[in-house]
C-alpha cells in the first residue's frame, strides 16, 4: 500500500513541500506520495488523530499550525520545539511527537557554506517563529547569537528564552546595527523583509557590509533579494534561502523514514516550481 505523508496549513495550496517530498520519493523509488491538505487550528488535533489513526508516514505543518500543535495535550514536543514553541514535523511511530527542523535547515545551508558556526557571531535579524527557531538551534552549536529586532521587547523576550537554555545570546535594537556588524561573521535576514512583493526593501544596506561577512536570506522569492544583492556588490559571500526549505523538509524526512533523502533532487524540484 502507498504510504501517505503530507503538509497540513492553511492557507497551504502555495506550500511547495509537495513538490519536494514527491521529487524525493520518486528519487528513491519509494511507494509513497505527499500532499497538502487544508487543516485549521480548530481542526488540527482531529486531523493529526486521524492520520496516526490512518497510518500515515509523518506531517508537516505549516501556518497557523506551529504553535497550537503545542497546545495539544496529546501531541509529544522534543525539548528544541518546546523551546522554540512550534512544531513543523510529527511523527507517528511512538505516539505523536513533534519536532522542529526549521532551525537546522537555515543551520545546515548556512554551514554548506561557511562551514562551522561554533564561536562565530552571528547577527539574527528578526524575533518571529522564523528567527526564533534559527536563535534555538545556531545557539545550540554554539554560535553567538546578537538578535536585532524592529521591536526590541520582543527580540528581548526571545534572548531571554535562548539564554534560559544556556545559549550565548543577546538582543538589541536597530541603532546598534553598524557596530555589531562591524564585527560580526554572518548576517542572517529572518524577517520577511524583501519579499515578493516589495522586493525593493532591505533593512541592512551595502554600506553596512564587509567583504569578510556571509550573507544569508531566509527569504527564497525572489532569490537573490536586494540584501543580498547589496551583499554581492560589497564583496560578501551570500547563502539564499532556498536550500533552507530543502533542509528542514530533508530532516522531517529523515526523521520520519531513516533515510537523508537526495538534496540535490529536492532543490532543484523547489526550484523548477519556483521558475528559477
Ligand atoms: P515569521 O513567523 O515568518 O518569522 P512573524 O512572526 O510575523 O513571521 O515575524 C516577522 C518578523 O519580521 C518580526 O521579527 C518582525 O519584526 P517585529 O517583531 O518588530 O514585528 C519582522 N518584520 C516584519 N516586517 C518588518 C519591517 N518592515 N521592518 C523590520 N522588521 C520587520
Amino acid at each position: 500500500m502507498e504510504e501517505v505523508f503530507g503538509v497540513f496549513g492553511d492557507p497551504v495550496e502555495h506550500s511547495l513541500s509537495p513538490v519536494m517530498h514527491n521529487a524525493a520519493i520518486s528519487a528513491l523509488g519509494m511507494k509513497a506520495r505527499y500532499h497538502a491538505f487544508r487543516v485549521s487550528r480548530e481542526g488540527l488535533g482531529d486531523a493529526l488523530l486521524g492520520a496516526c489513526a490512518m497510518g500515515f508516514g509523518g506531517v508537516n505543518l505549516t501556518i497557523p499550525l506551529k504553535e497550537r500543535a503545542l497546545e495539544l495535550g496529546f501531541l509529544e514536543p522534543d525539548a528544541l520545539s518546546r523551546g522554540i514553541g512550534a512544531v513543523n514535523t510529527v511523527d507517528f511511530k511512538d505516539g505523536i511527537r513533534g519536532f522542529n527542523t526549521d532551525g537546522v535547515g537555515a543551520l545546515r545551508a548556512l554551514e554548506d557554506a561557511c562551514g562551522s558556526i561554533r564561536g562565530k557571531r552571528v547577527v539574527l535579524l528578526g524575533a518571529g517563529g522564523a528567527a526564533r527557531a534559527i536563535a534555538f538551534q545556531f545557539a545550540s552549536v554554539g554560535a553567538r547569537v546578537l538578535i536585532v529586532n524592529r521591536t526590541e521587547e520582543r527580540g528581548r523576550r526571545l534572548a531571554e528564552s535562548v539564554s534560559s537554555v544556556g545559549g550565548d545570546v543577546e538582543a538589541f535594537g536597530f541603532a546598534s546595527l553598524g557596530e555589531l556588524l562591524d564585527s560580526a561573521h554572518v548576517l542572517v535576514n529572518a524577517t520577511s523583509v524583501g519579499m515578493y512583493p516589495l522586493v525593493n526593501r532591505t533593512i541592512v544596506t551595502g554600506d553596512m557590509l564587509h567583504p569578510g561577512l556571509v550573507v544569508f536570506d531566509i527569504v527564497y522569492n525572489p532569490l537573490k533579494t536586494r540584501l543580498l544583492l547589496e551583499a554581492e556588490a560589497a564583496g560578501a559571500r551570500i547563502v539564499t534561502g532556498e536550500m533552507m526549505l530543502v533542509y528542514q523538509g530533508a530532516e522531517a524526512f529523515r526523521i520520519w523514514t531513516g533515510v537523508m533523502p537526495p538534496v540535490d533532487v529536492m532543490k532543484r524540484a523547489v526550484l523548477d516550481a519556483l521558475g528559477v
